[in-house]
């Protein structure tokens, strides 16, 4: 059912955790199972991604494209990080099941957000940078999260 490269991003996620100080920071939720993930974004004075970092609570679909998702932002430029889709991360995970491709769109509105998050620290506006819609923001901090 799971791809090799779904099945190792899963068993493992590269890129877990937190960055202190982060430049941007995304929290989103999937309204259609309530799985949340943050992703975490350094961003160099040029405008280079330099790390991400991503927590998920969320099912292993969702581990698998954050993690892939993570590695490709890694390296890029804002411009370039926003052509890293749902659909580019499921290509580099060699595909997801149908059932499961909603859970990718959790990692592209993660970074999204981070984005404009980061945009919105900067004072400035991102091209192509639509507002996240389902930002879940500072305050509702989620118990229990892993990943
Ligand atoms: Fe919720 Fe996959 S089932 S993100």
């Amino acid at each position: 059912m799971y791809s090799e490269k779904v099945m190792d991003h899963f068993q493992h996620p590269r890129n877990v955790g937190e960055i202190e100080n982060a430049s941007g920071v995304g929290t989103v939720g999937n309204a259609k199972c309530g799985d949340i993930m943050r992703m975490y974004l350094d961003i160099d004075d040029n405008g280079v991604i330099q790390d991400c970092k991503f927590k998920t609570f969320g099912c292993g679909a969702a581990v698998a494209t954050s993690s892939m998702a993570t590695e490709l932002v890694k390296g890029k430029t804002i411009q370039q990080a926003l052509e890293v889709t749902n659909k580019a991360v499921m290509e580099a995970l060699d595909g997801l099941p149908p059932v499961k491709v909603h859970c990718s769109l959790l990692a592209e509105e993660a970074i999204h957000a981070a984005l404009w998050d980061y945009a919105e620290k900067h004072g400035i506006k991102i091209e192509g940078l639509k507002k996240p819609k389902s930002d879940i923001h500072e305050g509702e901090e989620e118990e229990g999260e892993d990943y």
